[in-house]
């Protein structure tokens, strides 16, 4: 292309050296640069070879004439648009003229020439040809420029989407380490929790396997008079571990729960003497209950075991003796400016405090304190289930715990109960002396575990009921259809196939007002008795004493005697 620097060129053709060094000197100037030609073929090997502003043909020549160089030129391509000015010797009449424009002139002059005249049409083409230089010049540059722009945005974008592959790439990776520390702190949870039932179910098997196998030797050896002590080790330990399952499910938030409207201040009142004989005589203990406590909703028993759980934390962090406080008031988590406390939603609550003047929480085990199985006590003296039995059951009760503690200063925590319109139900549960006995009423016993079956039976027929049993519910099925009169039907709620409700609901179909006792480790998704039970049913956890069994079977067998069939 062209380049700013170059002399612009004319060709000079004619066949006379005179003219050609005539015209030459007529048009010098600065910047300019003449191609001399003597014939029409040299021209064109000029033509050719170089980029040309302005021809000046001399039409007469000899071999290749004027005329025929232009209407080669206009033939090309390449030199198709060089301007062509003719000189001519011969008479310019109105034929040749025509002939010339014909061949793409552009001018025609006449020798002898006018130095003026065609110096200044030379300039014009001259300066034509240097703007246009120009503007190519210019219009080169731009894309030039448009060029590396382009370039430049193309890095940039590649930069960026780079950068971006980096960053999703370190997301996943970031991701992934998230996802495996979760899967591992999980499993460090789960081995926790289970190497801790582990280790407390292996001390309680060990009483009670010890105690059967000892009590089993002596009764070989006839040796009867220690069998007492055998059997409450034995009782003992197995005791421990319903209480250890209990806490289990507590915190698990699958314990069966009997909500009924409480009255706090009384429920604490009942345990004060208990929390008492509890506490070390260097340690106070105050209680502050608020007047005009509103009614909670909550299961009374294990709200004793909550309060009794962190009167026991409290007292094991007063090791040197201390304060200790049981507060209760009504709170309104509903008032515009109240502070919610986390997992709550706006309301009334009545809250419980428990507060001490102990060592306190350090920040690193705040969160983990919680957690089952999470001691820092001895082995021996903590499992690590109080505060999860406390966690759980302020959740499925619909309140929350709140835990407040200053290292070296003292820790309390805060047990939200919800609050009920319901009036507080005066329960006089008249426990019997002793066991209460049947007279031969028929009871439906359907239980999977063979063990418990086997105890059930056991228990029912040595009290003088008549026992039918069966492992799988649906073989129960064709029975509580057929006429056969049946007083009770004792039924677990978790079995394989069909679950205790779903028997219940085929037996009440054919016997409307059969009494049914439940019993159960857990019912899962029916964990508050209200919605599970409807009338005349009743439910028993496992583990149950056979004295607690033997009178919810008197009690459910004595309202109705012998249900008939619909
Ligand atoms: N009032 C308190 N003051 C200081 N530390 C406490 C208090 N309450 C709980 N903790 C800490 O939280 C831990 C867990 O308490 P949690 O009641 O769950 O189990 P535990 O008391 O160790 O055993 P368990 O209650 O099963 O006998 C305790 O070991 C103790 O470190
Ligand atoms: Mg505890």
């Amino acid at each position: 292309m062209n380049n700013a620097g170059e002399p612009i060129h004319f060709l000079i053709v004619d066949d006379l050296e005179e003219n050609l060094v005539a015209l030459e000197a007529l048009l010098r100037r600065d910047g300019l640069s003449f191609l001399r030609a003597r014939s029409g073929e040299e021209a064109l090997e000029l033509l050719l070879r170089h980029e040309i502003a302005l021809a000046l043909l001399d039409v007469q020549m000899p071999g290749m004439d004027g005329f025929e160089l232009a209407e080669f030129m206009r033939g090309s391509e390449r030199t198709r648009h060089v301007p062509i000015i003719f000189l001519t010797a011969g008479s310019a009449d109105g034929q040749r003229r025509f002939r010339g424009y014909e061949a793409g002139a552009v001018d025609f002059i006449q020798k002898p020439i006018e130095g003026d005249i065609l110096s200044s049409k030379a300039t014009v083409f001259f300066d034509l040809h240097r703007q246009r230089r120009e503007i190519e010049q210019q219009s080169k540059a731009l894309a030039d420029a448009a060029g590396r722009l382009e370039m430049q945005v193309h890095e940039r974008t590649a930069e960026l989407e780079h950068a971006l592959e980096r960053l999703r790439a370190e997301t996943a990776e970031r991701e992934r380490a998230e996802a495996s520390l979760r899967q591992s702190q999980k499993m460090e949870a789960v081995g926790q929790l289970t190497g801790g039932i582990a280790h407390d179910f292996n001390n309680m098997l060990t009483g009670i396997i010890g105690s059967l196998d000892l009590m089993r030797r002596r009764i070989e050896a006839k040796r009867y008079e220690e069998l007492d002590r055998f059997m409450d080790a034995a009782t003992t330990s197995a005791q421990r571990a319903a209480s250890l399952t209990h806490r289990l499910l507590a915190f698990s938030r699958r314990q069966s729960l009997d909500p009924q409207p409480l009255d706090i201040n009384a429920l604490i009142g009942s345990i004060t003497p208990l929390v008492h004989n509890a506490l070390s005589e260097q340690i106070a203990l105050e209680t502050t209950l608020a007047e005009d406590l509103p009614a909670v909703l909550a299961d009374a028993n294990q709200l004793e075991n909550a309060i009794l759980n962190l009167v026991l934390n409290a007292r094991d962090a007063m090791p040197e003796g201390g304060r200790l406080v049981i507060e209760t008031a009504h709170e309104d988590f509903g008032m515009p400016c109240a502070t919610i406390p986390p997992g709550l939603s706006a309301g009334h609550y009545v809250t419980v405090a428990v507060s001490d003047t102990g060592t306190g929480i350090p920040q690193d085990v705040m969160d983990k304190v919680f957690d089952p199985f999470f001691t820092t006590k001895p082995v021996g003296l903590g499992t690590g289930l109080g505060l999860s039995m406390v966690y759980g059951f302020a959740k499925q009760s619909g309140g929350a715990v709140q835990l407040d503690s200053r290292p070296g200063l003292g820790t309390t925590v805060r047990l939200h109960l919800p609050i009920t319109a319901a009036t507080l139900a005066h329960k006089g549960v008249a426990v019997p002396e002793a066991t209460p006995r049947g007279d031969g009423e028929r009871v439906l016993v359907v239980e999977d575990d063979p063990a418990v079956r086997m105890l059930v039976r056991e228990v029912l027929e040595e009290l003088h009921y008549e026992v039918v049993e069966f492992a799988d519910p649906s073989d129960a099925v064709p029975l509580l259809a057929s006429g056969t009169r049946i007083d009770l039907m004792i039924s677990d709620v978790g079995m394989p196939g069909m679950t205790g409700r779903e028997l219940a609901d085929v037996a009440r179909a054919h016997r409307p007002s059969l009494p049914i006792l439940f019993i159960t480790g857990y019912a899962e998704n029916a964990t508050l008795r209200g919605d599970f039970l409807s009338e005349n049913m009743s439910m028993i956890t496992k583990p149950f004493s056979l004295g607690d069994l033997a009178i919810r079977v008197s009690e459910l067998t004595s309202s109705t005697v012998g249900t008939p069939i619909s």
